[in-house]
């Protein structure tokens, strides 16, 4: 199977039907993106396929050939370097588990969306769990990137 990582082409000798998230870190080596649940309930997976945010663990091999994937080692860019910044700003993180899943949610929302209201947050941000419950750290560092933005 053939794609982009994180800005780089990679040819991985795997089953179509194998999951990105274990290509991603069992076999690349990329371990900035988490299993939590296996089952698309949790969002420690998140990772961008060609801009935009999906849950890796339900995702495919085959569903990516020829695309571009991001992982958060990948991030980068305007909206990737200020929703970074505003993280560390306001020490969102607090176990760390989700937050790499949570800070691609929220890239690919912002990436959408320069003005993001509360209620464009809390649907945005609506399948990213936080056992930490981290919840208004992350929703004041997403108005922090945004601010950061305009
Ligand atoms: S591990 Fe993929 S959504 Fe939970
Ligand atoms: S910071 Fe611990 S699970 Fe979110």
């Amino acid at each position: 199977m053939k794609f982009t990582l994180n800005g780089t082409e990679r040819t991985i000798e795997a089953a179509g039907d194998m999951p990105l998230l274990w290509a991603i870190r069992d076999i690349v080596g990329l371990t900035g993106t988490k299993f939590g649940c296996g089952a698309a309930l949790c969002g420690a997976c998140t990772v961008h396929v060609d801009g935009a945010p999906v849950r890796s663990c339900q995702t495919s091999l085959a569903d990516v050939e020829g695309k571009s994937v991001t992982t958060i080692e990948g991030v980068g860019g305007e909206v990737g370097t200020a929703v970074v910044a505003a993280w560390r700003k306001l020490d969102v993180v607090q176990c760390g588990y989700c937050q790499s899943g949570q800070i691609m949610s929220a890239i690919g929302l912002l990436s959408e969306n320069r003005k993001p209201s509360d209620a464009d947050i809390d649907a945005a941000m609506d399948g990213n769990v936080c056992r930490c419950a981290t919840y208004q750290r992350i929703r004041a560092a997403i108005h922090d990137a945004a601010s950061n933005l305009a």
